[in-house]
């Protein structure tokens, strides 16, 4: 249909109002009261994330700062990572880039369109286009990071620095990934110093698995939408991985979390990182870090850009709760996984809100 061509095909050819496929139930549209003007979009209830700071990691404040994270995973499921070494211009030029091949011509951008989920690159629409009854207000770039070499040749050739680019943006977030996920770890008590026993000896074999993890970058297009009250960016959901690591457009906000039973706007602080919890990290820490739903509003008059670099186990790796953290007053509480499974499970059935979690259990 032609909605398969995305928002920015709908909007280009000039509309006034949306149509009706992209008209959320009224009981999922968000709240926004009468409020319109742009910037200040969604700002009735904002939240400001507990603040991580990396480089304090490093130095005598360390174990506060660990159990900062920890509390962080626990309550809000997400934190906002400051300091974390990755240069101001790396993380500026992905979101130019991003933004550059959007605005390319219809013509450029649907020779990497592709309904299969599995294509390890895809120019595509709404949150899932083949199962997606509403369709939701967003166009994205997907591109597989893992294993470069074999995927950097199939990204676009239009921006044509877009490759170069996006590849050190994902080399540096996966190291980034790999320094938060060891802290993390270390914040749930797995030491990584040789291994002693053969609980530490199989949670080592879990750090070179997720070495060779699977790595997408997700470049969000929310283009400026006429009714925003009535439709969404993303609908509520939760993401399936280990870690997502989030760099928001700086003058636009729109990512919303639920916390404290209700949607709440997040506030925006310059070059750092939005970083949240995914589902095989709930499972993984026994349900003690939570994976939590979040949704995305769109604006009124400002087209919105987000790169999202989703990091988790390779395709066939067994992700599983952590022995340590299961005893008698914290039994097991989720199934082994891995992500073939969550990959059968979105082809199929579709994802919707926390429903593969919930399979798990
Ligand atoms: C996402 O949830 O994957 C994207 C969030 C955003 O655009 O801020
Ligand atoms: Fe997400």
């Amino acid at each position: 249909s032609r909605y398969q061509r995305g928002v920015r095909h709908l909007c280009d050819a000039g509309i006034e109002r949306i149509p009706r496929k992209y008209v959320f139930p009224v009981s999922e549209r968000p709240d926004l009261g009468t409020e319109r003007s742009d910037v200040c979009y969604g700002s009735s209830r904002t939240l400001k994330l507990p603040v991580i700071d990396f480089a304090q990691l490093q130095g005598s404040n360390r174990s506060q700062v660990l159990e900062r994270l920890a509390n962080a995973c626990e309550e809000y499921g997400f934190f906002q990572l400051v300091n974390h070494g990755i240069p101001s211009e790396v993380t500026e030029e992905m979101g130019r880039v991003g933004r550059r091949f959007f605005e390319l011509p219809y013509e450029e951008r649907c020779k990497y369109m592709n309904p299969d989920m599995r294509s390890p690159v895809r120019y595509g629409t709404s949150f899932n286009q083949n199962n997606d009854q509403i369709f939701c207000w967003r166009d994205f770039l997907k591109l597989s990071c893992h294993p470069l070499p074999q995927h950097l040749p199939s990204w676009p050739s239009n921006p044509p620095d877009l490759r170069e680019i996006a590849a050190n943006y994902s080399l540096k977030t996966k190291f980034l990934y790999l320094k938060l996920l060891e802290v993390i770890r270390e914040s749930l008590g797995v030491k990584e110093t040789a291994p002693k026993s053969a609980e530490d000896h199989e949670s080592n074999q879990m750090a070179r698995d997720l070495e060779n993890g699977s790595q997408i970058i997700m470049v969000n297009c929310y283009p400026a939408c006429p009714e925003p009250n009535l439709t969404l960016g993303l609908p509520p959901h939760s993401d399936y991985g280990m870690l997502t690591l989030l760099l928001q457009d700086e003058s636009v906000r729109g990512l919303q979390i639920h916390h404290g039973g209700r949607w709440v706007t997040l506030e925006q602080i310059p070059n750092s990182f939005v970083v949240n919890v995914g589902d095989h990290l709930e499972i993984f820490s026994n349900g003690r870090f939570k994976s939590v739903l979040h949704r995305v509003l769109v604006n009124p008059s400002l087209t919105r850009i987000s790169i999202a670099s989703l990091h988790t186990l390779s395709f066939d790796s067994t992700v599983r709760p952590l022995p340590k953290l299961i005893d008698e007053a914290n039994p097991r509480c989720y199934k082994d996984t891995d992500f073939a499974s969550f990959l059968h499970h979105i082809s199929s059935v579709g994802h919707k809100g926390k429903n593969f979690l919930d399979t798990r259990k």
